[in-house]
């Protein structure tokens, strides 16, 4: 049976934190969806579309790794796919009991779907996207911390005044 994992989440941007967690993903599952959740925040920095193209363009050499939009529960969706898993990282116990929360809810929605946890390298355990607009926007520099193409569109952004 080939094993297929769900990694939900609103990569806004795309970080390399979620890079490390989908390639180390792509060891343990035959195949990894990236999932990325439709209209979580009212105001997201990069649009669905963005989302999705900048995620397809960095797996582009990943055969086994497929972009995909979602609404609605997580869990239909990965059972509406197929698949086995749903794959989260943890980077530090701040991230443990919102994880926990939202595992153990999944397990009563659909006992038969499993949250498998994923540790980033240790360089990627601070970052989040949240962080990175706001340093990105307050004229920091964030390159080594997400991939080059996110880098290149979030100074498209600047330039077109969307970061504020
Ligand atoms: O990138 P994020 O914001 O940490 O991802 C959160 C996400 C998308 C995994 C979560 O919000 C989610 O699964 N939303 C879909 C709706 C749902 O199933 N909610 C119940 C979760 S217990």
């Amino acid at each position: 049976m080939s094993t297929l994992a769900v990694y939900p989440g609103s990569f806004d941007p795309l970080t390399n934190g979620h890079v490390d967690i989908i390639s180390r993903g792509t060891r343990i599952f035959d195949r990894i969806i990236v999932a990325i959740l439709m209209n979580a925040e009212k105001s997201p920095l990069f649009t669905m579309d963005e989302r999705v193209e900048i995620a397809r363009t960095v797996f582009k050499d990943y055969s086994s790794v497929e972009v995909d939009t979602f609404g609605g529960l997580l869990v239909d969706y990965a059972e509406r796919r197929g698949a086995q898993a749903i794959v989260r990282g943890l980077r530090a116990v701040s991230d443990f009991e919102f994880e926990f929360q939202m595992a153990l809810m999944n397990q009563r929605l659909k006992p038969t779907i499993e949250t498998v946890f994923m540790m980033p390298a240790e360089q990627y355990t601070y970052i989040s996207s949240r962080l990175i607009k706001e340093v990105f926007s307050l004229g920091g520099r964030v390159n080594g911390l997400v991939p080059e193409l996110v880098e290149e569109r979030l100074r498209g952004k600047v330039r077109a005044g969307g970061a504020r």
